[in-house]
């Protein structure tokens, strides 16, 4: 398995608008793959690969009541409904906010044998899907606020980055994981 740095905020690539991907070959599925321990091992419920600095149409997202959801070309065919609910994201540490999104979503993706399918999400796996389709078009979650709490989050997202530099944040595998076995 492959741990793969993730791009923080600041980092180009997370304003770039993904690429189709098209045919699956295993690039692709490797990709995915890498997606998914990348994400479990920062313990997320979600990763896009702009997030790991391939700008290319491909997400994951694994919440802990529903299945894993593997997104490749994904669209939204239909939304309803509309809640607000904390969202974070591992390319901006530690800074939440709330932000409205569809209830209920239809999204059609291609799966890993390369088949377009549907499928249909709500509440919270509705909103990680949402959250991740933004990243492939280079949006934030910090891009739905208003521009008062938009602003207050990137000051507080400048004092916490003080001194560090650059957009890389690198992943290690759990310590108690090693130990377990
Ligand atoms: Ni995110």
């Amino acid at each position: 398995m492959s741990l793969l740095p993730i791009h923080l905020l600041g980092s180009p690539v997370l304003r770039e608008r993904a690429t189709e991907i098209g045919d699956v070959d295993d690039e692709v599925r490797d990709l995915v793959r890498d997606l998914f321990d990348t994400m479990h091992a920062d313990s997320g419920i979600g990763l896009a690969a702009n997030q790991v600095g391939t700008a290319r149409r491909v997400a994951v997202v694994h919440t802990d009541e529903e299945s894993p959801v593997v997104l490749i070309d994904p669209v939204i065919l239909e939304r309803d409904g509309k809640t607000r609910g904390e969202e974070g994201c591992l390319s901006i540490p530690d800074i939440f906010a709330d932000v409205d999104r569809s209830q209920r979503v239809v999204v059609e993706t291609t799966t890993l044998d390369g088949e377009r399918m549907q499928f249909e999400a709500t509440d919270l796996l509705a909103r990680a899907i949402q959250h991740e389709i933004d990243h492939l078009d280079g949006i934030l979650f910090l891009d739905h606020l208003s521009p008062l709490k938009r602003r207050m989050l990137q000051q507080k997202w400048r004092r916490l980055r003080k001194g560090q530099e650059g957009y890389l944040k690198h992943i290690s595998t759990p310590s108690e994981i090693h130990s377990r076995f």
